[in-house]
């Protein structure tokens, strides 16, 4: 018998929610996005944030149940994002979807975001485990070998910036746009990543030997460009971002191979925002040494039907969240190693 989930995602700037059946079919899928309320500011106001989400969540949620042609009695549980975000975006889809779960009697379950953006792929297609995955967003940057949907073991996390978050710092220096990601994406393809060399982190120790730093980058872009171009190639905001782009994903690229080669393990599963990313996309697509699934891009950022999936899994499990439910802005086991 088919089980039905609502999936809740309000983490950090979309207002999301879904409907999946048996954690691979999608069957309704909305998003409402808050980046032109957050643009002028050239990035997401928490407090904005939590009060978009508190006007909006109930309508994103019957539009899910509308599109999807069922109401909340045909829903056999509730998955929503507990952890990790921001604390008050978080708190209004737990506190929704706990008054849905209260009202309806249905199963609730709180589910982590970062497995979830892992999740994504495994939507339409069986990828079996394990496999590498790479979690590449806003607010993390991390490979891992994961041997389950939430059995994971950490190989490597930016030690100080994610990368999405060095994308969207360099963008708003230069003001090219918002998201900073996607702005930097689309003015690349008309650039020459040859106009700057800029420096890869030296982090090649054995206890770093999968980590990634951003800072440096983010430093060298913003305070140093000047030491690293190379003045044959004009200063033009194209050729800027293909040679951000070109160096950020060389970083990733270089520690991914560099797991790929130590694990054996030829089979990567991308997630997350900078998944959309294309030259990360082109790199890594038709790669001769690892097989990499990126999600499709409706299904890079955050969204409410990888948390549906997700949760699918836990709750069939016999994973159940109770009237306790909270939301943890942070996730304590997400360091390497663990
Ligand atoms: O997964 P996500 O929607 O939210 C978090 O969980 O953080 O990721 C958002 C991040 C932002 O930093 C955004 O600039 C970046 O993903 N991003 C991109 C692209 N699209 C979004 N970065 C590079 N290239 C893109 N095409
Ligand atoms: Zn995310």
């Amino acid at each position: 018998m088919t089980m039905r989930i609502l999936g809740i995602e309000t983490s950090c700037d979309e207002c999301a929610a879904a409907i999946v059946d048996d954690g691979s079919h999608i069957v309704s899928s909305i998003v409402a996005t808050q980046i032109a309320h957050h643009a002028q500011w050239d990035g997401v106001v928490p407090e904005i944030a939590s009060r978009l989400h508190v006007e909006w969540i109930q309508d994103v949620v019957n539009r899910a149940l509308l599109e999807a042609g069922c109401s909340m009695e045909a829903v056999d549980g509730i998955a929503v994002t507990a952890r990790p975000g921001l604390a008050g975006s978080l708190l209004v889809g737990i506190s929704f979807a706990k008054s849905l779960a209260w009202a309806t009697g249905k199963p609730l379950v709180g589910v982590n975001h970062i497995l979830a953006h892992l999740y994504a792929p495994l939507l339409d297609q069986d990828i079996p485990y394990p496999f590498i995955g790479l979690i590449v967003s806003g607010g993390h940057t991390l490979i891992c070998r994961a041997d389950g949907f939430d059995d994971i073991h950490i190989l490597g996390t930016t030690i100080d910036d994610a990368v999405g978050e060095a994308f969207d710092k360099v963008a708003k220096h230069y003001s090219l746009g918002y998201p900073g990601g996607i702005a930097i994406d689309r003015l690349a393809r008309n650039g020459d990543s040859r106009a700057c060399r800029f420096p890869m982190p030296k982090l090649d120790k054995g206890e770093h030997r999968y980590d990634m730093s951003y800072s440096g980058l983010k430093t060298a872009a913003i305070r140093q460009l000047d030491a690293f171009w190379d003045t044959a190639y004009p200063r033009s905001d194209e050729n800027l971002a293909a040679a951000f782009e070109k160096a950020a994903v060389d970083i990733l690229v270089s520690r991914l191979t560099r797991a790929v080669d130590d694990t054996g393990i030829r089979t990567v599963v991308a997630g997350g925002g900078v998944a959309a990313n294309s030259y990360l996309r082109n790199q890594l697509t038709g790669h001769s040494d690892m097989k990499v699934i990126f999600p499709p891009l409706a299904l890079c950022g955050d969204n409410g039907a990888m948390v549906a999936g997700i949760g699918f899994r836990m709750l069939q499990r016999g994973d159940r969240d109770d009237m306790t439910l909270n939301a943890a802005p942070r996730v304590a086991s997400f360091k390497r190693g663990r």
